[in-house]
């Protein structure tokens, strides 16, 4: 009940594959560029560190935390090629499930819509399986990730979470 339950969703140029083990290989690559990490903090993990963090995130949380770690590689569907991340914990709300989701695509792929498309169809896959809210930080001088969390259906709060600005589904927040 509590292990991950991602499945494969397809957009019209992308296939979000549900992460695995085996995915660290090619994403130790795309995910390699310290310019990623320019307003999410940290550094990019080597291949070793990336298939620990993968082997956790596929084992999923213990039950006790009652959450789901939903996480998909994006892949673009005309080669094959991985681009980049989008990922969704779900945890229990007030009025149902709710969701906190991140994306990250790789440097040579960005600029393309790849983030908006893989964004849009994660909150698409997360309402159609019953969240009932998402929500996403954004640090308010990622300007490229304010235009993806807006074209996933979410709006600034005005909340902040240390340095990043709390964006919303939620109209009355
Ligand atoms: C945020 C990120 C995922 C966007 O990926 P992407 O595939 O390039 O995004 P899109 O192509 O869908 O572009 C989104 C919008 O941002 C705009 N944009 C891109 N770079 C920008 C920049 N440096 N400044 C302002 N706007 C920018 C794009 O023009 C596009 O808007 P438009 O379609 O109206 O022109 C990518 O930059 C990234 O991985 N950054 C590092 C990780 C990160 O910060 N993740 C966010 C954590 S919540």
């Amino acid at each position: 009940m509590h292990r991950p339950i991602t499945e494969t969703v397809e957009t019209p140029r992308l296939r979000l594959e549900p992460l695995a083990v085996h995915h660290a290989e090619e994403m130790a690559d795309v995910l390699g560029d310290a310019r990623l990490h320019r307003y999410m903090g940290g550094a990019p993990l080597t291949l070793e560190e990336l298939r620990a963090r993968y082997e956790h995130l596929a084992a999923g949380p213990s039950p006790f935390h009652q959450e789901q770690w939903l996480n998909w590689i994006v892949r673009r569907r005309r080669d094959g090629r991985a681009v980049g991340t989008v990922q969704a914990t779900v945890t229990p709300g007030r009025d149902g499930p709710r969701a906190s989701v991140a994306w990250v695509v790789g440097m040579p792929y960005q600029g393309f819509g790849f983030a908006s498309e893989a964004a849009r169809a994660l909150v698409d896959w997360l309402t159609a399986h019953g969240v009932r809210h998402v929500a996403a930080n954004v640090h308010p001088a990622n300007l490229a990730s304010a235009a993806v969390a807006r074209r996933a259906g979410l709006r600034p709060t005005g909340e902040f979470a240390g340095d990043e600005e709390v964006w919303s589904d939620e109209r009355d927040s």
